[in-house]
Parts: structure tokens; sequence; C-alpha cells
């Protein structure tokens, strides 16, 4: 499969790391040199499912297809209002797509798990155009109250349109279960039969655990990946490594011995978007004009679960 439209989509409203000291005891001078990030973008009155569709119709319209071209749609999302159905069918009403659909939860890797899903039903030749969204409002999972997780996320939708092709060069998925490490928990409807305590408990990080895990993961697998395709880390052009800390990705470029100037980044003024992370950072890229035909991609994304995945994509 080969990667033919890309888009992205964020909320309007935009909140400075002195916003959040307004409220909360916590400093530009403690966030950005601890996390690279400066500001992100803050779902406000807009729902999710139209950041979507709106990333959805421009990769859709960059890659001169319909709705009725796409024969499969992949959702990677974490959280929404709708429990059901689920994202993919709520995206799907709006752009007009009536082609099957289904909802991953693989959190910040999600966009990996969802190329993973679309190139096994493209080598199985039941497919000639599959659309992947990833929207993500983790800023809606944690407490606000919690200067150790609100000020690490940002919300927003990135979406990429595939067709027929040979320019998936390999996939790597990794899974460490344990979810003590991110969690959130959300009351279910109370029934006359639930007699024990159940709690909305926001989002719970282990941070320190999470970093290390993230710069293991990751490099492990980008050098793995490379080796098992008989791939040289000179061939590649671009490293995109999920948006979650500045210090994580410059611990990776560290271990890999790579320039700068081959791991472009957005973190800066968009925070960790979760999965939509690595596909609004494609999405932007593609836009600068920063890809020529022939192009490596490196992608690498890790987060709950633990789970972790990496994709060498040619452009
Ligand atoms: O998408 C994947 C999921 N998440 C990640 O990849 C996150 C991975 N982890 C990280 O990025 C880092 O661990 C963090 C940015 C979350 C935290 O950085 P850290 O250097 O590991 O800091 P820490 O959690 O060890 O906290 C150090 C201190 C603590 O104070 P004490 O206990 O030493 O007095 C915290 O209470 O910094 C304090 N602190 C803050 N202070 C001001 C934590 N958050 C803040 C804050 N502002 N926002």
């Amino acid at each position: 499969m080969k990667i033919i439209g890309t888009g992205s989509s964020l909320p309007k409203k935009v909140v400075t790391n002195d916003m959040l000291s307004e409220f909360l005891d916590t400093s530009d001078e403690w966030i950005v040199p601890r996390t690279g990030i400066h500001s992100r973008h803050v779902i406000s009155d807009e729902e999710i499912w139209e950041l979507g569709a709106d990333a959805a119709r421009k990769a859709l319209e960059m890659a001169g297809k319909k709705p009725e071209d796409i024969d499969y749609f992949i959702c990677s999302n974490v959280v929404t209002e709708y429990m059901t159905p689920g994202l993919s069918c709520v995206i799907s009403s709006m752009i007009g797509l009536s082609c099957p659909c289904i909802d991953i939860n693989c959190a910040c890797p999600g966009f990996i798990f969802a190329l993973d899903i679309a190139e096994t039903h493209f080598k199985a030749g039941a497919v000639k155009n599959v659309l992947i969204v990833c929207a993500e409002e983790p800023t809606r999972m944690t407490s606000w109250q919690d200067r150790s997780t609100c000020v690490l996320f940002g919300d927003g939708a990135g979406a990429v349109v595939l067709t027929e092709g040979c320019n998936i060069k390999g996939i790597k998925l990794h899974s460490e279960p344990d979810p003590t490490k991110i969690w959130q928990k959300r009351r279910l409807m109370p029934t006359p039969y639930i007699t024990k305590e159940e709690e909305d408990v926001p989002l719970q990080m282990k941070g320190r655990e999470v970093f290390r895990f993230a710069v293991q993961a990751s490099t492990t697998q980008v050098e793995a990946l490379l080796g098992e395709i008989g791939m040289d880390k000179s061939e590649v052009s671009y490293y995109m490594v999920h948006q979650a800390n500045l210090r994580i990705i410059n611990a990776i470029k560290q271990y890999l011995g790579e320039p700068d100037e081959k791991f472009p980044t957005n973190i800066a003024d968009h925070g960790n978007s979760s999965s939509a992370s690595c596909t609004i950072l494609l999405d932007e890229c593609n836009r600068k004009g920063m890809f020529k035909e022939g192009d490596v991609l490196v992608f690498s994304a890790f987060g709950a679960g633990l789970l972790s995945g990496a994709a060498v994509v040619e452009w």
C-alpha cells in the first residue's frame, strides 16, 4: 500500500504554559525544559468527530478520492463521548462513507496499529483504498488540577488515504501489557446487581517509567525493523516519532546517532495528541513539501498498554 493523501485538523483554542500557570502550580520554566511544550490546541466548543471529519475530507481531497472510493475505514481513538456507535461510524456519517469501519484503541501508537490492519487487508486483495483517521482529545482524560499530566496533552485529528502499492517496507508491533503505567477509568451505568465500588479516575501515569519504556521500545524496534528489511540508517530520510516529550525524541535521536534534521517535530505548539500526533506531524510536513518520491519515513510511537510500534514507509 501507499500513502496518497494526508489531512489534519486542530481545535482553535491555543493554551500557553503561562495560561496554565494562572490556575495551576506550574510554570513555563518547568514545562519547557522537561517536555519541549510551549502551547497546545485544546478542544473547547468543537466536537472531536468534527475534527476527524475535517482531517478526513482534506486527506480525501489530496488523494483525489471520493467517499465511495474508500473500501475500509479505520479510526484510532482512545476516548470520545460516544460509547456507541464507534467514532468511525460517527465520522462516516459526516463524510458520506458507507464502507465497513472499525475503531481501534491502541493509544499513542494507534496510527501504526491501523497501518498494520490496513496492510493486512491490502495484502489479502480485499481493498483498493483505505482511510485512517486518528482523532484524539486527551485533554478530556486528565484532571486539570493534576499538573503532572494535564500540561502534557493537546487535541487534534490527522488522516491518511492509502491505495494499492508496495511502499510499506515493514511494520513492527510490540506489547508489554501493564495497565498500571498509564490508565484512566470511567464509571458505567449502575445496575441493581452492581455492589462493588466504582469511580471515575482521571488519567494516571508513571511518567518516568513510561519515559524509559518509550526510549527503549522505540530504539529497539526501529533498529530491529531496519535490520529485518536490510535497510541502513543512512537510507532513512525522516524519523516521524510520536510527539510525547522532546526529551524522549532527543534521547531516541542520540541513541540512533542520527542528525537533528531527520527528526521533524511539532510538540512545541501541539503537545502530545496521542495517536493523532504522528498523523498531524505527517500532514504538516507533507503540506510544507518536505517529502519527495522515494524518501524513507520511519514512524515510531509508544504509549498506554504498554504498546509501541514502528513502520518504514517509502514516500
Ligand atoms: O504518550 C506517551 C505517554 N506519556 C509519555 O510519554 C510521558 C513520559 N514521561 C515524561 O514525559 C516525564 O516523565 C514527565 C514530563 C511526565 C515528567 O518529567 P520528570 O522529569 O520525570 O518529572 P517528575 O515526574 O519526576 O517530577 C519532578 C518534580 C516533582 O516534584 P517533587 O516530587 O520532586 O517535589 C513533581 O511534583 O516536578 C513536579 N512536577 C511539576 N512541577 C511543576 C510535575 N509536574 C509539574 C508541573 N509543573 N507541570
